[in-house]
């Protein structure tokens, strides 16, 4: 088990481009989800750290009880792994939004009636309308941000593109929820392009499909709005029976035109947004049928991966099959497989155009025969190293290959002294 101070990690809750997010428990037993920075490539660590501090900043500053809350967080941290071995990372700990995102409800149960999908509307405009009196724009609305309580009560989260900017300047977010001036790369405002995704949002509450995929004019579907034919718009969605003052709101939210869009102020005092509302009971009833549905085809679903997974492996299993992977300094190659054969007696053959070792490995359940050949591409002096599954498992051989490329990636094009082996490579040793 990996912890990182007081905290024990376990499942991956979700991932992003920046970060991964894990559920922990503190040492009370209490459970947070833990945002953890990835590793990311050189050119983009600056981006990732920026990010991640602006998250924290923001959260710092929100409180609202349909806003997850930050609860713990540290730039500087340290992740012991089962092993031992440790690793340097930021964390956030954050308040655990036990029912997931909102929209799995809908991929898996289907779409809200509108008085559901009000129930949600009205918290997430809650939740906006702190932020914006705080002066946050959060500027990443989208499905994937949205979370439930265990209560199913709505939490909004991923605050790594909040900004107190008047005007905005950079594209941020995601396109299917770009407002049109987003998109048209103009200086926008974060509240109206909040609200705009807002407004996409709820239309996928009621219809379980989204309005556009873009708002851009050369979109199929967003040229009708742009165009003001919303006839053909609506004529889309006429086997569905949604009300005439949802159109009428829906209509409002989306104007290619932000200044014809309805404000916060005025969302708020339109006739659907006032409409009935179910109860937090009714929801909470409602809620757990749906998720007792969407386990019961998590259920189903791992049962036909794990059967997929089983055959695709027997299929697999006698195959023949080759990967390849060409590097540099083929010399410094040789010598590290040398050097990993002759550490576990397994034998190669070398000579100048030449050299091959060939592995045969044997776990509990299969054993394995794997050559790898280094060979002289003949049109200049690169090698070419080639991995050659002979039977066994396709896993086993392409963690290997993992492996050796990483090695080679790494090391092999900074020559580096291959007899003195570092961890990772023994790692590699013992793997063989
Ligand atoms: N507090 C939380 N509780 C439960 N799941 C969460 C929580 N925070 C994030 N997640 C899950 O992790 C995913 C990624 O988190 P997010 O904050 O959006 O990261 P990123 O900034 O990388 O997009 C979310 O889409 C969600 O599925
Ligand atoms: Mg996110």
């Amino acid at each position: 088990m990996t912890t990182v101070e007081n905290y024990k990690l376990y499942k991956t809750l979700g991932e992003g481009a920046f970060s991964k997010v894990k559920l922990v428990k503190d040492e009370h037993g209490s459970k947070f989800a833990m945002k953890i920075m990835k590793n990311q490539p050189k050119d983009k660590k600056k981006d990732a750290k920026a990010t991640f501090l602006n998250e924290v900043f923001a959260m710092k500053e929100l409180d609202h009880p349909n806003i997850l809350k930050l609860v713990d967080y540290n730039t500087d941290a340290k992740a012991i792994r089962a092993d031992g071995s440790k690793l340097k990372l930021q964390y956030m700990a954050i308040e655990y939004a036990e029912g997931g995102e909102l929209f799995d409800f809908i991929s898996d149960t289907g779409r809200f009636s509108e008085e559901h999908a009000r129930y949600f509307y009205h918290q997430l405009i809650d939740a906006l309308e702190h932020m914006h009196e705080k002066g946050y724009k959060h500027r990443d609305i989208k499905p994937e941000n949205i979370l439930l309580d265990k209560k199913f009560q709505l939490k909004l989260g991923d605050f790594g593109f909040a900004t107190k900017e008047e005007m905005s300047h950079t594209r941020k977010g995601t396109y299917g929820y770009m407002a049109p001036e987003v998109l048209a790369k103009q200086p926008y405002r974060g509240e109206e392009a909040d609200l705009f995704a807002s407004a996409v949002i709820l239309f996928i509450l009621v219809t379980e499909h989204p309005p556009f995929l873009r708002a851009e004019t050369s979109d199929r579907y967003y040229k009708l709005i742009a165009s003001g034919r919303w006839e053909e718009f609506w004529d889309i969605d006429s086997d569905l029976p949604l009300s005439k003052s949802f159109i009428d709101f829906f209509t409002r939210m989306v104007s290619l035109d932000p200044v014809e869009r309805m404000t916060l102020s005025e969302l708020k005092a339109h006739e659907w947004f006032n409409g009935p509302v179910p109860s937090d009971k009714e929801i909470y009833e409602s809620f757990k049928k749906r998720r007792k549905i969407i386990k019961k085809n998590q259920k189903k679903d791992s049962h036909d991966k794990k059967k997929d997974h089983i055959e695709e492996n027997k299929a697999q299993y006698d195959v023949k099959y080759t990967k390849f992977y060409v590097v540099d300094n083929a010399e410094t190659l040789v010598d590290y497989v040398v050097a990993c054969a002759e550490a576990n007696r397994i034998d190669y053959e070398k000579s100048k155009e030449f050299f091959r070792v060939e592995v045969k490995i044997n776990s509990d359940d299969a054993s394995s025969h794997i050559m790898i050949n280094v060979l002289k591409k003949p049109e200049n002096a690169d090698r070419c190293l080639e991995f050659i599954k002979i039977s066994g498992s396709k896993t086993i051989f392409e963690s290997l290959f993992a492996e050796f490329k990483e090695f080679c990636d790494k090391e092999i094009k900074n020559p580096v002294k291959v007899k003195s082996f570092t961890d990772k490579q023994s790692d590699i040793i013992h793997s063989l």
